[in-house]
């Protein structure tokens, strides 16, 4: 039970606001396979998260764990490089505190990236998904517990995923010719990755991709108002499904999203430029 106050996001965006004169309405949180997209970032204006207050520092390999602002393709950008996660420990305040700060900073699009083990049937590593919708298996929510001043209690999730947005990822698609297909991403808490009896199990509920991060910034980013896109990068074939003595290691995970990097990068690029 969670005894200390939760951290401020006005204070944080403050302090991100007094670093750079831009005032982006783009954000992005960079999962696994999409760090490179920081790289891409023109004028950038990098915050560590233990600068700023109330962040809590993104441990995972793969995950840089700093806030940059910037612009692309003349747009002013918003960037999460690293995120947190629930099976690092961290309570729901803290995991979505990035996606708190971005909405007091007046963002109001946000992309949301990650890597996921591929369950539609024919996905495999290296391919991207555009999520259209999410199941919530993570157990919990992160909007339990009191509500943030302002904010409504319940949050109407029909269209967490904006159709706007969604297809703004088709025409990114189809100008980089990368090829993105349109899923449901199913949130597990991990760390551990899942049975094959599990991701049975999930591919009979819909699920198309499963991954360990994204649903509870979308949700707490649909609470603020945001409109919210996710683009996942299959890493790996989830388990059991690529036949027996398959094993789904964080390395593969690492080395499929090193390899996609470039591809991914151009596809936000893409999405970025389609936003002017
Ligand atoms: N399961 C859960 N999370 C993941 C996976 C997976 O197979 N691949 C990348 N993130």
């Amino acid at each position: 039970m969670r005894t200390s106050r939760p951290p401020c996001p006005d204070a944080a965006a403050r302090l991100i606001q007094r670093r750079s004169n831009l005032r982006p309405r783009l954000g992005i949180v960079l999962g696994s396979g999409f760090g490179p997209v920081a790289d891409a970032i023109r004028d950038a204006v990098p915050i560590p998260y233990p600068d700023i207050p109330g962040f809590p520092d993104a441990s995972v390999p793969g995950h840089a764990g700093r806030c940059i602002v910037g612009t692309w393709h003349g747009q002013p950008v918003a960037v999460l490089a690293g995120r947190s996660h629930y099976y690092e420990g961290l309570d729901w305040p803290e995991v979505t505190f990035g996606v708190r700060v971005l909405a007091a900073m007046g963002v109001s699009e946000l992309l949301l990236t990650n890597a996921a083990g591929g369950i539609r049937r024919g996905s495999r590593p290296g391919d991207f998904m555009a999520i259209s919708d999410h199941i919530n298996l993570m157990g919990a929510n992160p909007l339990r517990g009191p509500t943030a001043p302002g904010r409504e209690r319940f949050v109407d999730m029909t269209r967490a995923y904006d159709p706007g947005l969604l297809l703004r990822l088709k025409k990114a698609s189809k100008a980089t010719r990368i090829p993105v297909f349109h899923g449901v991403y199913a949130a597990v808490q991990g760390p551990s990755f899942e049975t094959p009896a599990e991701i049975r199990a999930f591919a009979r509920m819909g699920a198309d991709a499963v991954g360990m991060s994204t649903v509870p910034e979308a949700i707490v980013a649909r609470q603020c108002g945001l409109r919210v896109a996710g683009l996942s990068c299959i890493t790996n074939v989830a388990a059991g499904l690529a036949g027996q003595g398959q094993q789904v290691t964080h390395a593969e995970v690492l080395d499929v999203a090193r390899a996609v990097a470039a591809r991914a990068t151009r596809l936000v690029e893409a999405w970025i430029r389609l936003a002017a």
